[in-house]
């Protein structure tokens, strides 16, 4: 099976529109695949650490070069090196963001539910990659946030507003979507998950929500620690239907680091 099979294998069933981050970064669509290789991000870790397995293939779900449609405006040392450690693999590097999200099952979202344990019904929102999750145990914040760092290996969950009243109404806001503060906002949502937020805006307005009374919660959980779970998953899917390769998911871990946490 060659790079471009693979790629047209997962594509179908997905959407994008004229213009797609959904291409190539590196390498040839040519190549014949023996070891596919899967991550959240292509850092340089991760590059490193797929090279070192001797992948043919890595597919991303996020920008290798800092910019949704890799715009390169500026060619700094940083860049230069990374391209050249990227260009040195000969992997096929394939951005699998767009038809992965816009599909019958959002598969990032399908990810990262899973891996939470939790049980319910996902219905489609007005807002791109933004769902709204009617969970069928009731579950506080603070009981969802300990599960991220349990179960999703999340350094520190964030959470502004109600810790520990019951709830079933969650937001799945995963990555940085659209529409997240309209969300919050809405008399149905009690909990939005969400990777990265603007503070003075939706944390606070959680915080005064709760304040006020209401059953109000903004959990952040950063953009990583947000939607890796969909690629993850994208590894145990691909290990099943495509023996004639190996998969591996190779972990990018999150961007930040703490002073209570090793590396
Ligand atoms: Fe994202
Ligand atoms: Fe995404």
């Amino acid at each position: 099976m060659k790079a471009i099979d693979l790629i047209n294998a997962i594509n179908e069933g997905g959407y994008a529109g004229e213009v797609t981050c959904d291409t190539i970064k590196a390498g040839s669509p040519h190549k014949e695949l023996n070891k596919v290789a899967i991550t959240m991000f292509a850092t340089v870790d991760t590059v490193k650490k797929a090279m070192e397995w001797g992948a043919d293939m890595l597919i991303v779900h996020e920008p290798t070069y800092y910019d949704h449609m890799e715009v390169i405006r500026k060619e700094t040392p940083v860049i230069k090196a990374k391209r050249e450690l990227i260009e040195r693999s000969g992997m096929t590097v394939y951005r699998y963001h767009d038809r992965m999200h816009h599909r019958e099952v959002d598969q990032i979202p399908e990810g990262e539910v899973y891996y939470l344990g939790l049980k319910g019904k996902t219905e489609k929102t007005p807002y791109s990659a933004s769902y709204l999750f009617t969970s069928d145990e009731p579950v506080t914040a603070m009981e969802l946030a300990e599960k991220m760092e349990r179960d999703l290996n999340i350094a520190h969950v964030r959470i502004a507003g109600t810790r520990n009243k019951k709830a079933t109404k969650i937001a799945l806001c995963f990555g940085t979507p659209g529409g997240v503060f309209d969300l919050l906002q809405r008399d149905d949502v009690e909990i939005v998950l969400t990777g990265e937020a603007c503070e003075w805006m939706l944390g606070e307005y959680a915080r005064d929500a709760d304040a006020l009374g209401f059953n109000k919660t903004l959990i952040v959980m950063g953009h990583i620690g947000s939607e890796r779970d969909g690629m993850r998953l994208l590894a145990e899917k691909l290990k099943k239907a495509y023996p004639v390769f190996e998969t591996k998911y190779i972990e990018c871990g999150e961007v930040y680091t703490y002073t209570d946490t090793e590396e």
